[in-house]
């Protein structure tokens, strides 16, 4: 489980590649003559030349890329987390872009200023809200913006797993008042990013967010963050998403492409519409085709 502790900011952003790697043992002032050497020689990047001397491996040359780019790079090795972060582990791939492009628009809507807390609501469960405000926080978190990602699904919590953090302490134990935010809250391997997962599984999940406390945690949330993020259980199975979809600045919808019903949907977007909750606009989930949302839409 990460901690508090292990929370710290990289110093080695100014630095040329180089340097970082030598800095960081990788590499010997010999290697580096020797990369610079057929770097000239051949006109390649240090990366590419490093690699092709056998010094290193394109997972050194990515995590010295990220070092200088200020940019936080887990690669796939060191720690545990949940497969599904393709914004953590994969962050030079493209499939990662959908999740720049995503939070830009969000910016653009007044994310991370005026507005601070999102709720992820969709119709059905596997419509991908977890899947999405999970790379969505880490997006926000690696471009600097402090973050905290809310598991507020009381029902069926996964944000923990996810990120490979126990359970036993988070929203509801704060909601009870077991716990404080502060011992409730867990950091991750990205220092702008913090996780309240769902705590111990309430027998009334609903009644629990219905407390004032729940509006209060939200409240302080926004205080400490820039962004709060927040999962929610299925819209159609019970009302707890209605109820925290009030208690946020702004609600993102999530249709799965292929299998969210139109009628469904709309259904979700009209009780949310009746309600004080504000729409901030639509995802469609397309997982099948590439492994990530592909589209946003915003209305
Ligand atoms: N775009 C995607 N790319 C890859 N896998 C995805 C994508 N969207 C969803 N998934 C996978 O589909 C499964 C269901 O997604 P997820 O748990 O996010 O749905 P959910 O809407 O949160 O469901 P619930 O309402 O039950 O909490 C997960 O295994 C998730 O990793
Ligand atoms: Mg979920």
């Amino acid at each position: 489980m990460s901690d508090k502790a292990s929370c710290t900011m990289d110093a080695n952003s100014a630095k040329d590649i180089g340097s970082i790697l030598k800095d960081t043992g990788k590499i010997t002032a010999a290697d580096l003559e020797k990369i610079v050497a057929l770097q000239e020689e051949k006109g390649m990047l240090f990366g590419e030349a490093a690699v092709n001397l056998g010094i290193l491996t394109k997972d050194d040359v990515n995590r010295a890329l990220s070092h200088q780019f200020s940019y936080p790079y887990l690669g796939d090795e060191k720690y545990p987390i949940g497969r599904e972060l393709v914004s953590i582990l994969q962050p030079f791939s493209h499939q990662i872009e959908v999740f720049r492009s995503l939070r830009s628009k969000l910016v653009l809507s007044g994310i991370g200023s005026v507005l601070k807390a999102v709720a992820m609501v969709s119709p059905n469960q596997g419509d991908g809200k977890t899947f999405i405000s999970a790379n969505l926080a880490a997006t926000f978190a690696q471009l600097g913006s402090k973050t905290v990602l809310v598991d507020a699904n009381f029902r069926k919590p996964r944000i923990h797993e996810i990120f490979n953090l126990k359970n036993n302490c988070g929203m509801s134990s704060v909601i009870i008042k077991r716990a404080s935010l502060a011992q409730a809250i867990s950091c991750t391997p990205i220092p702008t990013l913090h996780i309240l997962s769902s705590g111990p599984q309430p027998p009334n999940p609903l009644e629990l967010l219905g407390w004032p406390d729940t509006k209060e945690i939200i409240t302080s949330l926004k205080g400490m963050y820039d962004v709060v993020i927040v999962d929610t259980p299925a819209f159609s199975n019970t009302a707890d998403a209605l109820v925290i979809s009030n208690l946020v600045d702004g609600i993102l919808m999530v249709a799965l492409k292929g299998d969210t019903k139109k009628e469904s949907f709309d259904n979700v977007k009209k009780q949310l519409k009746t309600s004080a909750a504000r729409i901030l606009g639509s995802i469609i989930n397309e997982p099948d085709t590439k492994k990530q949302p592909k589209r946003f839409k915003f209305f």
